[in-house]
């Protein structure tokens, strides 16, 4: 098999430098992305040294519209061809009605959106070329079920399976396999707000899962070919109850809007 190589955006913490474990136990050349450079250069030493990979890290901040374009040219200026493309990059955001900051709005629904959106539409059209690519979206399942006081995050992973999804069925026969990675509550940096961290002590262990599991489940539906995938047992059982009719009226019931 010829060298390949993945960019993983969100790298520096959670489910992205688990990402680039797993992809790096594999042989698997690195491109890590986020905005922090220090925890990916301790990341990419620990995995260069272990497997014997190329990691090369690149500074960005994804809530830039021109931070893809400058990727996919930083990528191609090194030589770079991406097999495999891992938009992971995320966190919790403003309230979009409440937030006096409409630009701090603005900057969150790029992060969460438009740049998953930018990334595909560079780094896909040269794995249709090539004949190979993955492409790994990581959605919630709170894109999944609409909840009340969500009108933020829900839905802007709600595009991103939707927009999966509509990829997906387009690289068929292509060699482009494009899946939504939809989590529940995964252990990571992401509740470490003040607010997040209550939420997370009153909430019990059982429904939070492993980054490990989180992303070996993710990376196993990709190479499936599934277009959308729930990890963990508890989320599989409980996304369809709650999508049903009985479950969108337990919701309401429970004072959520489904
Ligand atoms: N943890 C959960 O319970 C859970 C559940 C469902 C879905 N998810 C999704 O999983 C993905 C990863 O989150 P996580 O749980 O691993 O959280 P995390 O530990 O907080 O990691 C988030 C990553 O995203 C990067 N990031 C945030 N804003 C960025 C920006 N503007 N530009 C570039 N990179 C940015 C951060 O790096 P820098 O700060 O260095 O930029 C960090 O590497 C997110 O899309 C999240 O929505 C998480």
């Amino acid at each position: 098999m010829a060298d390949r190589t993945a960019l993983i955006t969100g790298a520096s913490a959670g489910l992205g430098s688990e990402f680039a474990r797993q992809l790096a136990a594999r042989g698997i050349n690195l491109v890590l992305v986020a905005r922090r450079e220090k925890p990916m250069r301790t990341l990419a030493e620990q995995l260069r040294d272990a497997h014997g990979i190329d990691v090369d890290i690149l500074q960005a901040d994804l809530s830039d519209p021109a931070a893809p374009g400058a990727l996919f040219d930083a990528t191609s200026n090194r030589g770079l061809g991406i097999d495999y493309l891992v938009n992971n990059a995320g966190s919790e955001g403003p309230d979009l009605i409440r937030d006096e900051d409409w630009q701090a709005c603005r900057d969150y629904l790029e992060l969460m959106t438009i740049s998953v959106a930018a990334m595909c539409h560079y780094f896909v059209p040269p794995m249709q070329q090539r004949g190979f690519g993955r492409v790994l979206n990581v959605a919630s399942v709170a894109g999944l079920i609409s909840v009340s006081g969500d009108y933020s995050y829900g839905p802007s992973k709600a595009y991103i399976v939707a927009f999966s999804r509509g990829l997906s069925l387009s690289m068929r026969d292509s060699g482009v396999r494009v899946c939504a990675l939809c989590p529940g509550f995964t252990h990571t940096d992401f509740h470490a707000s003040a607010k997040l961290t209550k939420m997370k002590q009153a909430t019990p262990d059982f429904i939070w899962y492993d980054a490990d599991v989180v992303v070996r489940e993710g990376l196993a539906a990709l190479e499936k070919g599934r277009d959308v995938c729930t990890s963990g047992r508890l989320y599989r059982f409980l996304v369809p109850l709650l999508r049903s009719p009985f479950g969108q009226w337990l919701v309401s019931a429970l004072g959520a809007k489904p």
